[in-house]
């Protein structure tokens, strides 16, 4: 069985289609990329995975449990990264990661824990005068504490410098070996290159192609048949631009009717 789970999820904002029709079957202990443009859906996909939405229609399961009567439950077993982390200004990192811990059964020890996201020196500071990256990185170390079996990353490494996003690959690789299951929300082709197992593509409330990094660049060239030997896509980031681009736009996309 699928540790995560979605069949046509959809999600309306008023007006907006946020999540058109999202299909996701996630195996445990993979790291599972969802790509695509901003606006796609991908941060409203997530949020109804983990409760914080309640999706309008679709049929989703996580551990087995649907997210929008288990919130609960989840809680306590899904780690989630926002994609902006706010705390009060004045309370200091080693405070945060402790208030964190509390709310978990058996948390990771929190001094470990900033050690690894390179955090241990500014223990003492307030959120409000870390950097973007700092932010970021205590952010990943709040959606870890609970030592969850899911961890959901959205927008892992934006605002990190080169250094800082090796630094955090390397943890994200270290979760996975522990058997964590990492969704893994990015726009960043070769951090899923890199890291995913798996990926889906969404664009305009869809899951257009799902597969392998391999098999999603075998995905791109065969629906580019008539393409030249130069232009046939030999990575991720070129395989993912062509399945972008095939894309025919969905005519009600933005409109709800
Ligand atoms: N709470 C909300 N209220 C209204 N519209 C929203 C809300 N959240 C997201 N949207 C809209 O839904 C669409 C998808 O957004 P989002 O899921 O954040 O995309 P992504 O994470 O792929 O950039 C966007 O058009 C966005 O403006
Ligand atoms: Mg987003």
């Amino acid at each position: 069985m699928p540790i995560i789970e979605a069949r046509n999820l959809r999600k309306t904002f008023a007006k907006t289609i946020a999540v058109d029709d999202v299909n996701l079957s996630i195996e445990e202990g993979e790291i599972f990329g969802i790509l695509g443009p901003n606006g796609a859906g991908k941060t409203t996909t997530v949020e109804c995975l983990t409760g914080m939405q309640k999706a309008d229609s679709g049929h989703l399961r996580v551990l087995g449990l649907d997210p929008a009567t288990h919130v609960a439950d989840l809680r306590r077993q899904v780690g989630y990264q926002l994609q902006s982390t706010e705390l009060p200004d004045a309370m200091r990192v080693g405070e945060a990661i402790d208030l964190f811990a509390s709310f978990y059964p058996e948390p990771l020890q929190p001094a470990e824990l900033l050690d690894t996201v390179g955090l241990s020196r500014l223990r003492k500071s307030a959120f409000g005068t870390l950097s973007g990256g700092e932010k970021q990185r205590l952010s990943i170390a709040l959606a870890l504490v609970g030592d969850p079996r899911i961890a959901v990353l959205d927008e892992l490494t934006t605002g990190l410098d080169p250094q800082g996003r090796r630094d955090i690959w390397r943890l994200i690789d270290g979760i996975r070996h522990r058997g964590v299951t990492v969704v893994l929300v990015t726009h960043f082709l070769d951090e899923a290159q890199a890291l995913c197992d798996r990926l889906a593509i969404v664009d305009q409330g869809r899951t257009i192609a799902t597969g392998t990094p391999p098999e999603l660049i075998a995905h791109a060239e065969m629906s580019a048949p008539g393409i030249s030997q130069d232009a046939r896509p030999v990575n991720l980031e070129d395989a993912y631009l062509a399945i972008i681009d095939s894309t025919v736009d969905a005519p009600e996309w933005k409109k709800t009717s």
